[in-house]
């Protein structure tokens, strides 16, 4: 296990965890990273640790530059545990060391370790000197966490973000322009559309806080470092941050008989004879944290789901749930299924999306199975409203 030079004196001392596919509701299917970075400077510095069962692939790498007894300093940016785990053990090794987190995060590391570590507040826009570099600390509320902070070393450029920027990608390699970065994208704005949304007047203000300092190069604590493409990735987190949308919808369905499927498919050939953008996505087949991706720059939502036992199918209420701890409101949502005698389905939805903050467009029942005249109905008003 090798450590990785980001700059000389800047080495990422994380762990890949390459198996990784469940991240708390969320599909990781490329795995993650949780990534440490260790300064060598007056003071040895370790900027975040790794989950608790990576310890050891963190100390190794540690100890290819330096004994880990001999860290002075640890900035923890963030106490969820995938950044924070390995605190403990790494406290065993170097018990002297100060621990730095945000007052937020003093307070999360005390109620998760019930330690008494030598912690130091960090407060917004106060600079630590490590000698000849510094890290000045912003405090990032809610990008997470309440305790979220990222550090900027003005002497090296770099933006040590935490979970902002991130990407869930297992890999050997540790640069933006070392990996396909298309993939990169599409994992970042996964991770966006599934950790960050609910945040993005956070973000916006971290954005305006970053765009006065000199960065070169976005260390964050998942994924790939950025170093040849800063500019493409705070771009697209402007873009997604300020709620921007294209002319897209995303159809999320699930069906018994295939009822509420044809009625799917006559909202898709609307959406088509009027060049609007869209994507199928049936929940049998589509994870929701793929839908969430999915949806992340669409205006209008449909969502679809036959009457079962006076509900809705239990996959829908599993998107809906999760739609409505992440949206972004701002946008447009239409209901639609199928039902045969009770047809609550529809009014349940409706009132789902209305919770998740979307504007509700009238909505589509079809009693048992629609035929040619229905679906061409559907079709033909829903063309009407786009
Ligand atoms: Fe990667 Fe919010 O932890």
């Amino acid at each position: 296990m090798e450590p990785v030079k980001i700059k000389e004196g800047v080495y990422w001392v994380g762990a890949v965890d390459w198996g990784l596919r469940n991240f708390h509701g969320y599909s990781t299917s490329r795995g993650s990273t949780y990534n440490a970075y260790l300064i060598i400077d007056e003071k040895i510095t370790l900027i975040d640790t790794v989950k608790e069962r990576f310890f050891d692939e963190m100390t190794e790498r540690i100890s290819k530059i330096i004994d880990p007894s001999k860290i002075d300093i640890i900035v923890s940016q963030h106490v969820e545990m995938d950044h924070s785990g390995s605190l403990p053990r790494l406290m065993e090794l170097c018990p002297g060391a100060e621990i730095y987190a945000s007052p937020n995060g003093v307070r999360g590391l005390k109620a998760h370790y019930r330690k008494a570590w030598p912690f130091k507040e960090a407060k917004g826009g106060d600079t630590l000197s490590m000698g000849e570099r510094s890290l000045r600390f912003l405090l990032t509320p809610m990008v997470h966490w309440p305790d979220n902070m990222v550090s900027f070393c003005p002497e090296e450029k770099i933006l040590f973000s935490n979970d902002s920027f991130g990407q869930h990608i297992a890999s050997s390699e540790r640069f933006d322009d070392s990996y396909p970065f298309d993939t990169v994208m599409e994992e970042a704005a996964k991770y966006y559309a599934n950790i960050v949304l609910p945040y993005s007047p956070q973000v916006r203000k971290e954005l305006e806080a970053a765009s006065g300092l000199d960065v070169a190069v976005i260390a964050p604590s998942h994924g790939l470092v950025f170093r040849s493409k800063v500019k493409n990735i705070i771009g697209a987190y402007q873009e997604w941050a300020g709620n921007k949308t294209k002319k897209k919808a995303v159809i999320v369905y699930d069906t018994m008989w295939k009822s509420t499927e044809k009625m799917a498919v006559s909202l898709a050939s609307a959406f088509e004879s009027k060049a609007y953008g869209f994507k199928m996505m049936s929940l049998g087949e589509n994870h929701i944290s793929d839908i969430m991706t999915e949806f992340l720059d669409a205006e209008i939502l449909c969502v679809g789901s036959p009457t079962l036992n006076n509900n809705m199918l239990p996959t829908t209420a599993s998107f809906l749930t999760y739609l409505k701890g992440l949206s972004p409101g701002g946008r447009k949502a239409l209901a639609f299924g199928s039902y045969g005698w009770g047809g609550q389905s529809v009014s349940l939805m409706e009132k789902e999306l209305e919770a998740a903050g979307l504007s509700l467009m009238e909505g589509f029942k079809v009693n048992y199975v629609p035929d040619e005249a229905q679906l061409k109905n559907i079709k033909e008003d829903l063309e009407k409203r786009i």
